[in-house]
């Protein structure tokens, strides 16, 4: 018999997510059921299995064999189950929905392009840009951190990564909204297929332009990259850049925007930090991912019967990880729901993956933006406060903050010439 999700929770309500009840049911599932089936509410969509505890996760997460992410894709819908089409099928093509051995080759490839010394290449630039950033609220005393402060530097990290002149920015990031909020009524009427066409198009002209101009940069690495005399085909490159737009733009933006709110409830955490940053915030970034974990969930499709949590997973049966359910796990993190920038095992959080083949990416460039965008905040501004509501995305996939007003005292520049538009 298998169990289900006990009476009063329902992981497709996503207004429950937006409206941060989301904790309550996962508490609930990880003392009742911690391996539990819920049926869709789509006739059409097949049911799925939750796993919500940390333990369980990465054993899934690990085992790219027998759990895929090709079969049915990473989404609690298999593209066929969506009721209209959002483009061009990702199974198969994006390193995200790929199984070994193709993904193992695909990501070889890739990672000459993350390495540290590519990733550093861009960090005195970054620095730069944190500098602008805080520049550019300073004298104002009050903005929407979301978007004067948390979206700027993940943006523009992915920018110089691809290598997008300055002028055309503001329309990747726009692209990359118009991509992730299909769900919320705020980008209702945006059209998602049509964004990500757009961003295609403008991809595919990029790789093209830098094949005739390399230069010493991550796309010309990439598009030079060779394993075992081959490289990435043209579609392979379209598509990875249009991977890094949206896993390396609002995973850091909301992580950000969730530490700075967190900082802000907890004054105490606000000050200890302030006061220490050289020494504290290595660990606060690991707790602020680990409170933030941004990407809720990733789906696997079994590949054989198998047997999780004493429940009986069938070949074919969906199987739906809850990162962010694992990352306030009590068998883990002592006391998880506080927010404690010192807590000794934060770096345990599983917010990137929980390990294997598919773990994040960006990981590396991730942790760099939020120290630096931290730093510049922590040394500039010591009293920033709410002046408002939080306003979520409408998600059960990202944890989204939309909107986050907020006051502070204000400070000079340092940069004397104003933040260029993006
Ligand atoms: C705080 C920020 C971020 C978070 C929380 C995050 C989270 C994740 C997670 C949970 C996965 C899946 C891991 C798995 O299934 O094992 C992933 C994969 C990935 N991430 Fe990130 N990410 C972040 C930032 C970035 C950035 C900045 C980039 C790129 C510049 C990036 C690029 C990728 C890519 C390409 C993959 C696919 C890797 C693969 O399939 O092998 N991510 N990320």
């Amino acid at each position: 018999m298998r169990t289900v999700v006990p009476e009063g929770i329902d992981l497709l309500d996503l207004d429950r997510f937006r409206d941060l009840e989301h904790h309550e049911m996962f508490k609930r599932l990880r003392q009742e059921a911690p391996v539990a089936w819920q049926e869709h509410n789509l006739p059409r969509a097949a049911g799925f299995w939750n796993i919500v505890s940390h333990k369980d996760l990465i054993t899934v997460n690990r085992d790219t064999g027998l759990y895929s992410s090709e079969i049915g894709g990473i989404s609690i819908l298999t593209p066929e189950e969506y009721e209209t089409s959002s483009g061009t099928d990702p199974r198969g093509l994006m390193m995200l929905y790929m199984d070994p051995p193709k993904h193992t080759r695909y990501r070889r490839l890739v990672n000459k392009g993350f390495t540290p010394r590519m990733v550093g290449l861009i960090e005195q630039y970054l620095e730069h840009r944190a500098v602008l950033i805080v520049d550019n609220i300073i004298e104002r005393g009050s903005c929407d951190f979301v978007e004067d402060l948390a979206s700027e530097l993940p943006l523009q990290a992915i920018a110089e990564i691809m290598g997008v002149p300055q002028e055309d920015r503001k329309l990747l990031f726009d692209w990359s909204n118009r991509m992730i909020g299909i769900d919320d009524p705020e980008y209702a009427g945006e059209d998602g297929a049509a964004a990500s066409g757009e961003l295609f198009m403008y991809v595919n002209e990029l790789g093209k332009q830098r094949l005739t101009d390399p230069r010493d940069d991550i796309v010309t690495k990439l598009l030079n990259a060779e394993l075992e005399g081959e490289k990435l085909s043209e579609l392979e490159f379209d598509m990875f850049m249009m991977l890094l737009t949206v896993a390396g733009n609002e995973t850091t933006r909301n992580t950000t925007s969730w530490g700075m709110w967190a900082l802000m409830q907890n004054p105490d955490q606000y000050q200890l930090l302030r006061n220490d940053i050289d020494g504290k915030l290595d660990n606060a970034i690991e707790e602020i991912l680990r409170w933030a974990t941004p990407v809720y969930h990733f789906r696997r499709t079994a590949t054989a019967d198998t047997e999780i949590g004493g429940q009986q997973i069938a070949e074919g049966d969906k199987v739906v990880m809850w990162h962010i359910s694992a990352d306030r796990d009590e068998a883990v993190f002592d006391d998880p729901f506080t927010f404690d920038i010192e807590r000794p095992n934060a770096p345990e959080h599983i917010a990137f993956g929980g390990g294997g083949q598919h773990f994040c990416l960006g990981a590396n460039l991730a942790r760099m933006e939020l120290k630096l965008i931290f730093r510049e905040i922590l040394e500039r501004i010591p009293d920033m406060q709410l002046a408002g509501d939080v306003q979520m995305l409408r998600s059960n996939f990202i944890g989204g903050v939309k909107h986050m007003p907020v006051t502070y005292s204000t400070g000079a520049r340092r940069n004397p010439a104003p933040l260029a538009a993006v």
